[in-house]
């Protein structure tokens, strides 16, 4: 589980981007630990539905500070982000309409997303932001 816990290599040099990956990855091991503990539906859906309102508001941030900042590859940046939130809101609505049961692949899917999503893209933004006076 130690993947789940915040260290250096998610440090995409901005504090509160930080803050707020660092309760993303707690979510992601709530969903972890409520399926190993073989937890029911409603409190899976509960957990789900909280991965999916965090991730909107986070994603929502980051955008506003990007565009705001005139960052050049606002656009692809974004549009990784409507990817994943359309994905996400599929896996909600499927899964409350009974179309599947939260698995294991789906709950590996959300974590490789977001942790490469932070170590990989979000990184390119470090330098960027932090030129333009944001840590
Ligand atoms: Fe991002």
């Amino acid at each position: 589980m130690s993947s789940f816990i915040w260290d250096e290599k998610y440090d995409v040099g901005i504090e509160r981007f930080n803050e707020e990956h660092k309760k993303l990855l707690e979510i992601l091991k709530d969903i972890y630990t409520a399926m190993e503990n073989k937890k029911d539906k409603v409190a899976l859906a509960q957990i789900l539905n909280k991965l999916l309102a965090y991730s909107k508001q986070h994603l929502a941030e980051e955008e506003a500070c990007l565009k705001e900042n005139k960052y050049p590859d606002f656009l692809d940046h974004k549009k990784q982000h409507d990817v994943f939130i359309e994905k996400m809101t599929q896996f909600c609505e499927d899964f409350k309409s009974d179309k599947f049961s939260l698995h294991f692949e789906i709950a590996i899917f959300l974590k490789n997303w977001i942790t490469n999503h932070i170590m990989v893209v979000d990184k390119e933004y470090t330098e960027f932001l932090n030129s333009k006076g944001i840590h």
